[in-house]
């Protein structure tokens, strides 16, 4: 790549890359576009808002091309304007209250909102800390509501403790990790606060927080997308902090697929589930991640050199993903009719799945119309399971084509009870039972069959659908997922989780006021009152990364 250039803060490359190499993928166009401002320029994903008024849902695109200001964030406000509904739910405000209750302060500075403010339970646990997944959502409701502060202050802290040494027992963790979570700590004697953070080695399980690192590349995206201010994302601090995330997950090592091997409980299931290996959940905030860093990274020349290798990477990560982890009724029909042992390039049956592995439950399951991305493709094992959070972000992220994200939802609709129930939404499909329970779990008592992250439902999970709602145009999927979350959630005191097959019951185990089930009902409120709010956890898709699959029956 070559031809760099900087003009006023804007970041343009013009680029001759060409990492054509023989397949129908050219990222090489990304590199070609002025990147983050332009992107900050556009009111939202264009291609969603015409689908949207296409779908006849909303009001026409002119006009919410006029709600949108760059920058005019409306700080100091308490309660967020609601913009076309004229009474806001009773609930909001509550929402609020429950989510200012939550702020952490260091030294005088709100730096993030703890997992939760649950003074009945008896177990405190971790939950008194901020963790970096969960507040993203919390920083979410606060950009969208005009207060930036306390996400500048959070990508600032959590940039520079993950500069501080990593060790578990002997052993010294990657440069580039980020924490799972962080604690303030405040000495009344001394008047002094201090931050004590997990990287997972304090963590249940030791494990390792891979999202962690994603997640808050994505917020810095969202963060300058939202404010307008690209100022944070060019200082040393944040441009290096990147780097050494990408340095971890880029480097070269044994792997067969442009994946990214995990550790089981490397996200938001974050205990023993099954989900080793190459999880979608880390597969699409990893892909999400490439393209948010690709957006912001100054090409100087290690920045060109980062750059250089994500576009590689997203090209040979979407082939991958596109192909092998989709699945529709006719997908599931030829994986069934697989032929096994096959040697050489020339093979079908790439990763030799024996078709006697394909779970009963997923025959039933398969609707004709939709389809999703499964759980994890490896070598003789496909988990079919599917996952809420990577399909979304998969639609977010502009991972799925078109074709796929309309699929994706034609599904949830298709399996409305199974996924969405009684509480919107569930975290995987379906449980894990009986003996299988046993060995894929350890014999976890938490995750038992439909709770937990065992098939439990996760509120935090309605503004992923929200969003990907707004961006396939299919606004009534989310409004009636809201309905139903509102006639409980704060009756319910805000779980963390639901239990059993329709998300009826509160979670054995879970915390009340759990911030993120609060933060995300707010931000899923905002989202769909003011639909430009989805372009800070959207991209759009890149015309150039043409699809793979034609033979879905979902197309
Ligand atoms: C549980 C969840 C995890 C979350 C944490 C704090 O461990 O599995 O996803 O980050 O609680 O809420």
């Amino acid at each position: 790549m070559e031809g760099s250039r900087e003009t006023g803060g804007m970041t343009k490359i013009a680029s001759h890359a060409s990492i054509s190499d023989g397949d129908d993928f050219d990222l090489s166009r990304l590199l070609d576009k002025p990147r983050l401002n332009i992107e900050r320029q556009r009111s939202f994903d264009e291609r969603s808002m015409s689908e949207l008024s296409i779908a006849g849902n909303i009001r026409p695109v002119d006009s919410y091309e006029n709600l949108y200001s760059p920058g005019g964030f409306r700080s100091g406000l308490d309660t967020p304007i609601s913009r076309d509904s004229v009474e806001p739910h009773p609930m909001v405000a509550e929402a609020w209250e429950a989510l200012r209750r939550s702020l952490v302060y260091f030294r005088g500075q709100p730096m993030g909102t703890i997992a939760a403010y649950d003074h009945a339970s008896e177990e405190v646990l971790n939950y008194d800390q901020v963790f970096v997944r969960d507040f993203v959502p919390s920083a979410l409701a606060f950009l969208m509501n005009g207060e930036p502060e306390i996400v500048k202050n959070f990508l600032m802290k959590t940039v520079q403790l993950q500069g501080s040494e990593k060790k578990i027992d002997r052993f010294k963790l990657g440069e580039g990790a980020m924490p799972a979570s962080f604690k303030v700590k405040h000495n009344p004697v001394r008047q002094v606060d201090t931050i004590v953070a997990d990287f997972g080695e304090s963590a249940i399980g030791r494990v390792a927080p891979v999202d962690s690192g994603f997640w808050w590349i994505i917020l810095l995206r969202a963060y300058t997308r939202s404010t307008g201010d690209v100022s944070l994302a060019e200082t040393p601090e944040c441009q290096k902090g990147m780097k050494l995330i990408l340095a971890l997950c880029l480097a070269e090592g044994f792997d067969t697929f442009p994946t990214l091997l995990c550790a089981d409980g490397c996200s938001m299931i974050d205990r023993r589930m099954g989900v080793y290996g190459y999880p979608i959940e880390i597969q699409a905030l990893f892909f999400m991640a490439l393209r948010c860093a690709l957006s912001m990274l100054k090409p100087d020349n290690e920045g060109k050199e980062f750059i250089e290798r994500i576009v590689q990477r997203l090209h040979a990560l979407s082939y991958h993903m596109r192909s092998y982890f989709w699945i529709d009724f006719q997908q599931l029909n030829v994986i069934y009719r697989y032929k096994t042992e096959e040697y050489s390039h020339t093979a079908v049956n790439k990763f030799n799945v024996i078709p006697d592995s394909i779970p009963d439950w997923i025959f039933d399951f398969m609707p004709s119309r939709g389809g999703y991305f499964i759980g994890n493709v490896s070598p003789a094992r496909m988990d079919f399971r599917w996952f809420a959070l990577g399909n979304c972000i998969a639609i977010l992220s502009s991972l799925a084509t078109p074709e796929q994200s309309m699929a994706i939802m034609d599904l949830i609709e298709e399996r409305w009870e199974e996924l969405v129930g009684e509480m919107p939404l569930k975290i995987c499909y379906p449980a894990i039972e009986s003996h299988e329970w046993r060995i894929v779990t350890g014999c976890d008592p938490k995750n038992t069959r439909w709770s937990y992250h065992n098939g439990g439902s996760w509120p935090v999970l309605l503004w992923l659908l929200t969003a990907a709602c707004i961006k396939t145009g299919r606004v009534q999927i989310a409004r009636r997922a809201i309905e139903v979350a509102e006639t409980r959630l704060l009756k319910d005191s805000w779980p963390e989780y639901y239990d059993g097959k329709l998300g009826r019951y509160i979670g054995k185990q879970a915390r009340k006021f759990q911030t993120w089930s609060i933060a995300g009902y707010l931000v899923a409120k905002m989202m769909l009152e003011d639909p430009s709010n989805l372009g800070m956890v959207s991209l759009e898709e890149d015309k150039a990364m043409k699809p793979v699959l034609k033979r879905s029956a979902s197309f």
